[in-house]
């Protein structure tokens, strides 16, 4: 990791850790990381993301208006990563046969109640995105929206997975923190426009408890890492989508405000296909 000296700050937040994991490290910790945060999480954001409605990111691009994932009717689609559904609900709405799959049984409790309160089901799968318990070549389409991607060490084995649940021609669309926000702390004001890290430092961020145990990870991949391990994994690159902070959208979500997004971006979307 380089050592980059950092500029004064009046309100530094902790330190960041950045250190190598496993993947079973990072399976324990984002199992237990979203089990414990579920209900905060739903609290914080579950107003902005709905019940019934697909929201790409803190950016506020929605899939009807997005259209990322082309005609959904009749379609067999995965959400990866999916938390409390909202998307697969909506994708149901839509008419596509929607499967809902999660590694966190609290973020799917979530799932369930807004079953409860929207009457719109989807089949829930508690599973972890590196080991899909699907045969092969079963979904026209595999989404996420911030979901799995990037918790899992392995990210290149994950695309592989996707690639092999999904028939040919069929597509992937995944959105998450745009890589260059590796580069800033994770704060919404000031203080997270400052350069302090490498974009190509690929260190996991690590949090962990008193005994050095992983408790919450999150990985980076260069933009350009993340067009290998599509190409890797067999698939055509269609668009990566940089969603533009709108105009009048004055709502921070974590790291996302519109201080920093009317600078650069927040979110990256990818859209790929299997030939
Ligand atoms: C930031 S939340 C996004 C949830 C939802 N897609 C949304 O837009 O609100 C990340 C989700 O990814 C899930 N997740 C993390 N690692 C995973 C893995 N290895 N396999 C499947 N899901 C995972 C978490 O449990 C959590 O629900």
């Amino acid at each position: 990791m380089i050592d980059i000296p950092l500029p004064e700050a009046a309100d530094e937040p902790a330190p960041v850790v950045h250190r190598q994991v496993t993947d079973a490290e990072s399976r324990r910790a984002s199992r237990a990381w979203w089990d414990l945060d579920a209900d905060d999480y739903q609290a914080e954001h579950g107003s902005f993301l709905g019940d019934l409605d697909f929201v790409w990111c803190p950016e506020g691009v929605r899939e009807a208006d997005a259209g990322l994932l082309g005609a959904v009717r009749g379609k067999q689609v995965l959400e990866l990563g999916a938390g409390a559904t909202a998307g697969a609900r909506w994708l149901a709405g839509q008419g596509a046969q929607v499967t809902a799959l999660d590694l966190s049984a609290g973020m799917l409790r979530h799932a369930r109640a807004a079953e409860s309160r929207t009457g719109v089901h989807v089949p829930l799968v508690q599973a972890d995105a590196l080991a899909l318990p699907f045969a092969d070549s079963v979904f026209d389409i595999v989404c996420t929206a911030f979901g799995a991607i990037p918790f899992v060490a392995d990210s290149g084995a994950a695309m592989r997975e996707v690639a092999r649940v999904l028939r040919p021609g069929g597509r992937w669309v995944f959105s998450i923190t745009h890589p260059m926000r590796w580069v800033f702390w994770d704060e919404p004001d000031e203080s997270g426009l400052v350069a302090r890290n490498s974009y190509f430092d690929r260190t996991p961020y690590v949090e962990t408890d008193e005994n050095g145990t992983p408790t919450y990870v999150e990985q980076h991949r260069t933009v350009g890492d993340r067009i290998r391990e599509l190409v890797a994994a067999g698939f055509v690159l269609d668009d990566m989508v940089e969603p533009e902070w709108p105009e009048g959208h004055e709502q921070i979500w974590g790291q996302w405000s519109p201080l920093r997004g009317r600078l650069f971006p927040g979110t990256a979307i990818f859209v790929a296909h299997l030939p």
